[in-house]
């Protein structure tokens, strides 16, 4: 069994995902500024290349050359004819991490992490859930809690499909369902994808609402969003000047014997100075990935 997961500090703003068929998308990979990248066994691939796509994947991962984005394998379901042997293949490259489609509920996640146990290659996989199924959604706080799970990723195509759903206002509540079970236990929460990928204004809209709800960031299929998502999911010039005024009165506030300082007319108690404390951490977390 994996040890118990710290909670997971690395950035998350661009979770790039890449169909495992395409060769040359897997190899550009390795120099595009993603913090994520989801390999894909599942919707992005055809049933005819299945399974060349999973020899393909299991050889480039053992490889490695991706540095230090995190790596997420999508596997198609078990109820489908290929998620055994997605499995079975991709073990062997010991993935950092297993994302598993249409997840319904925590036994779904129990039966994944049964066979990543019985590996000793899997004993470190953290397990991710695609949330897009109805079910899925209302049984978030249940899917959140298995141990071994690590991130949530909504899969905002399926689930408006089964919603029959046609604005995102629509999923508002599924999209806070899964933020709230997310943040009760520690996950990441990465948003859906915006499908219109040469809309520039659109996925920066998007992206903005997605950030403000509280996710970690946006999910992408096209190395064209990465920018975008990059810039909006990292805190802002000003937000961190913001965030050292504030820890600065309010340190000055303590030392003065008062509990709360006033910044821009607005007042700064002991939780705005851990909101704080996370943005400038989160500012380390990227300029160190980007040196890196
Ligand atoms: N990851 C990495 N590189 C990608 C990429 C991706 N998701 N999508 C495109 N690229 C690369 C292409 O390989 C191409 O590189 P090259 O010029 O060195 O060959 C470059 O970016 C430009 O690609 P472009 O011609 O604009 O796009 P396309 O027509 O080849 O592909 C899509 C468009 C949408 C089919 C493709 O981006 C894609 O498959 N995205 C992922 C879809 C997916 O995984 N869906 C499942 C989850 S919703
Ligand atoms: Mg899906």
């Amino acid at each position: 069994m994996a040890c118990p997961m710290m909670h997971d500090t690395r950035p998350y703003r661009s979770v790039l995902y890449i169909p495992a068929s395409r060769a040359r998308a897997m190899e550009k990979a390795k120099g595009l500024p993603v913090d994520a990248i989801i390999f894909d066994l599942e919707d992005a691939v055809i049933v005819d290349e299945k399974a060349p796509a999973r020899d393909l994947l299991r050889d480039r991962l053992a490889e490695g050359g991706f540095g230090p984005r995190v790596q997420i394998v999508r596997i198609n379901g078990f109820d489908t004819e290929w998620g055994r042997d997605d499995l079975d293949t991709i073990a062997a490259a010991s993935p950092q991490a297993i994302l598993l489609p249409k997840v319904n509920g925590p036994a779904d996640i129990e039966a994944l992490a049964a066979l990543l146990d019985q590996r000793p290659e899997t004993a470190d996989t953290r397990i991710w859930a695609m949330m897009e199924t109805p079910l899925g959604v209302l049984n978030a706080a249940r899917i959140a809690a298995v141990p071994r799970v690590a991130g949530f990723v909504l899969g905002t195509n399926d689930l408006a499909k089964d919603l029959n759903a046609r604005s995102r206002e629509a999923m508002v509540t599924s999209l806070q369902l899964c933020l709230l079970a997310a943040r009760a236990h520690g996950l990441i929460c990465i948003d859906g994808v915006y499908n219109a990928f040469k809309d520039e204004d659109g996925l920066a809209a998007e992206c903005r609402q997605g950030r403000d709800f509280g996710f970690d960031g946006k999910t992408l299929i096209h190395p064209a969003q990465i920018a975008t998502a990059n810039a909006i999911f990292a805190p802002s010039d000003a937000e961190l000047d913001l965030a050292r005024r504030q820890i600065d009165a309010f340190d000055s506030a303590t030392a003065r014997g008062e509990g709360v300082a006033v910044v821009d007319g607005k007042i700064v108690e002991n939780l705005h100075v851990e909101t704080a404390r996370a943005t400038l951490a989160k500012a380390d977390a990227i300029a160190a990935l980007e040196a890196a």
